[in-house]
């Protein structure tokens, strides 16, 4: 048989993270497991704090030294879970690439953007100098910067924000990575302009085939441009399945929370915002139960004696909740 048409490209399992804040160490995600094949996107939802940077760094080999990691991390089979900084230079950038939030983070303002694009070509592809120039300014041309053969010479101060993006998205694309991990690559741009850098990054996923993980607390950016998605809340997986499924049977109480509170467009001036009442608990106080009781409308004793298990609702989709039966008849989710 085909191995690759069995193996996945990128499977996460059981991921644990554990992390040194500045009230002691703390279990920053819990049991995160997901699989991913060569070309499916999948998103990963949630508000500040619940850990998809934190699993999205865990992916990239980014966290900070201090942190421990359980669980595995296979691309196409070999384990990152624990490689050496050393191994995962040669990855990073090459197989696996990331989109940052502010693009002033990914971009060094020392340097020109051309010598930022054609450095990961010259490094991973062994490109000579004069083929990486040449192959920046076309990635640059087709990340839609205006006049790239000019403007190459440029600083990242020498463009707006929604420029600076297409430039790291450049970067990200520069060694036709395999997977792509987008974490909140707009949400420092203007309304405007975060609608034009989705689509952009959709028809380059589209275009190359790359699988793509992308990272958003809105869920209406999850609904248009992933197949799949899952919902996180205090380091763990409440809700996950197909997009599709998931907004027409929305079966966790806080993924229903999360899409009564999305902003709505042409509410009347004045409407009240429905926000989910109460805060996103400390990790280092995070309940043995449900780390969503505290703000459950649904809470009951057991829920708050031990993490509730995974109930499959639907082909493919998971709610980590025991009150499926009654949270799942409130109907929740975008009409049929
Ligand atoms: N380097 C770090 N050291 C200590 N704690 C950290 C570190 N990075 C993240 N954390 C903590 O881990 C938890 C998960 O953070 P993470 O950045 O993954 O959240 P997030 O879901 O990406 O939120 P946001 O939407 O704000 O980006 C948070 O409580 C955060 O404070
Ligand atoms: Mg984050």
């Amino acid at each position: 048989m085909d191995e690759h048409a069995t193996t996945p490209l990128i499977a996460v399992d059981n991921l644990g993270v554990r992390l040194n804040t500045s009230r002691g160490p703390a279990q920053a995600v819990r049991g995160v497991s997901f699989a991913l094949k060569r070309g499916e996107t999948l998103g990963l939802v949630g508000e500040s704090g619940c850990g998809k940077s934190v699993t999205a760094l865990s992916l990239m080999g980014l966290l900070p030294d201090s942190a421990s990691i359980t669980g595995s991390i296979k691309l196409e089979g070999r384990e990152l879970a624990g490689l050496s900084d050393a191994d995962y230079c040669g990855l990073r950038g090459n197989r696996i690439s990331m989109i940052f939030q502010e693009p002033m983070t990914a971009l060094n303002p020392m340097h020109t953007i051309g010598h930022q694009v054609a450095e990961p070509l010259q490094r991973h592809k062994a490109y000579s100098a004069s083929q990486a120039r040449r192959e920046a300014i076309a990635l640059l041309d087709r990340v839609g910067l205006p006049d790239p053969s000019r403007r190459i010479d440029a600083y990242p101060h020498q463009f707006s924000g929604g420029q600076r993006q297409r430039v790291t998205i450049a970067m990200a694309l520069a060694c036709e990575p395999d997977l792509l991990i987008a974490d909140e690559p707009t949400t420092a741009l203007d309304v405007t302009i975060q609608g034009q850098i989705l689509d952009l990054i959709a028809e380059l996923v589209e275009e190359r085939g790359m699988s793509m993980i992308l990272i958003s607390h809105d869920l209406g950016v999850i609904a248009e441009n992933v197949q799949r998605m899952m919902v996180m809340y205090g380091g763990t997986v409440v809700e996950s399945g197909s997009t599709d499924e998931v907004f027409r049977r929305m079966g966790h109480p806080y993924t229903q929370g999360l899409f009564r509170a999305r902003p709505k467009l042409g509410a009347r001036k004045g409407t009240r915002l429905t926000t989910i009442a109460g805060t996103v608990p400390e990790l280092v106080d995070l309940p043995a139960g449900c780390a969503f009781g505290d703000r459950c409308p649904l809470v009951e004793d057991r829920c708050r004696a031990a993490l509730p298990p995974v109930v499959e609702v639907g082909a493919g989709h998971g709610v980590r909740c025991v009150r499926t039966d009654v949270s799942m008849a409130a109907h929740v989710g975008a009409p049929a």
